[in-house]
């Protein structure tokens, strides 16, 4: 049995650690973590693979790093996946969601997409041919201060700040600003997404609320993905996808995510329809 905790408190308490103590995670709390890995859930039909490791399993020649950005971590949770249809999205819901449990075990976690040397990590962790390693997270107990690299990004990306609620949420298209009044319990839900954490804090989830339906797009940023394989943004959709769903559960909301349903004949450019919750 997954130990239950709170998903608004975890949400409004994350933040991204990047210097850690040098203290080790007591062995109750990997056992509850190894507990969690067991027995998750995404709505998005796909498999992710979790892989929790420790640096020290590794050999020094094999190159393992994360350019400076890391500094002390010894534990690190890495998601592997196929790339078909939403897995990506599949992979930010749950990776999001350990993040979350981890946050609540007063473990500091920074999810990685680029600053990581991603192939020595996937050869390491033996990651099958036909399957991509996009994303880890060092675990540990945050360093009283941050270090100087740490501190000069999250100024460049406003690590501190997010998009107002008129910028993401809307009503029946993307002219209308939503309302708290058109949702009632719902905006606290919608307050939980706008909070996530995003690739670069680019925040690309945008909400179209209609017909007791919302609707979620990505506003995908031009370029960002290129150095990529993939586009890196669908993993924030999925990270949205986890804090929307989870805050509703929380809070006795009913309903699940559908797909293809987008009613909107003309999107904004770069806006892309993702998924749908419908309320039940
Ligand atoms: C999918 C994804 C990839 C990220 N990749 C990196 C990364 O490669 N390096 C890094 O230092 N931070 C990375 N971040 C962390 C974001 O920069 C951070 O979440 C954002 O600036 C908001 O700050 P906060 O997490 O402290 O709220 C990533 C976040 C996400 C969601």
């Amino acid at each position: 049995m997954q130990h239950p905790f709170s998903v608004e408190e975890a949400i409004r308490n994350r933040v991204s650690v990047r210097n850690f103590k040098d203290q080790s995670i007591e062995a109750d709390k990997l056992k509850m973590l190894k507990a969690f890995l067991n027995e998750r859930y995404n709505p998005f039909n796909h498999d992710v693979n979790f892989h929790l490791f420790e640096m020290s399993d590794f050999s020094s020649s094999q190159k393992l790093g994360t350019y400076g950005v890391i500094k002390g971590a010894k534990h690190y949770l890495g998601a592997s996946i196929d790339l078909r249809e939403y897995a990506l999205e599949a992979c930010g819901y749950e990776m999001e969601h350990a993040i979350l449990f981890l946050t609540s075990m007063k473990l500091g976690t920074c999810w990685l997409g680029g600053t990581f040397n991603r192939k020595a990590f996937a050869k390491s962790l033996n990651i099958t041919d036909g399957e991509i390693l996009p994303v880890i997270t060092p675990i540990g107990y945050a360093h009283d201060q941050r270090h100087i690299q740490e501190a000069i990004m999250r100024r460049m990306v406003k690590a501190d700040q997010r998009l107002p609620w008129k910028d993401l949420f809307f009503y029946e298209d993307f002219h209308t600003s939503l309302l708290e009044e058109h949702i009632n319990n719902y905006a606290f839900v919608c307050e939980m997404v706008r909070l996530a954490p995003s690739a670069s804090n680019k925040q690309p989830w945008r909400i179209v609320y209609h017909q007791k339906a919302f609707h979620f797009y990505e506003d995908q940023t031009p370029g960002y993905s290129t150095a990529f394989l993939y586009d890196i943004q669908r993993i924030d959709m999925g990270i949205a996808a986890a804090h929307f769903e989870l805050a509703a559960k929380e809070r006795g909301l009913q309903g699940c995510f559908v797909f293809n349903q987008n009613h909107l004949d003309v999107l904004p450019k770069n806006m892309h329809y993702a998924f749908t919750w419908k309320c039940l």
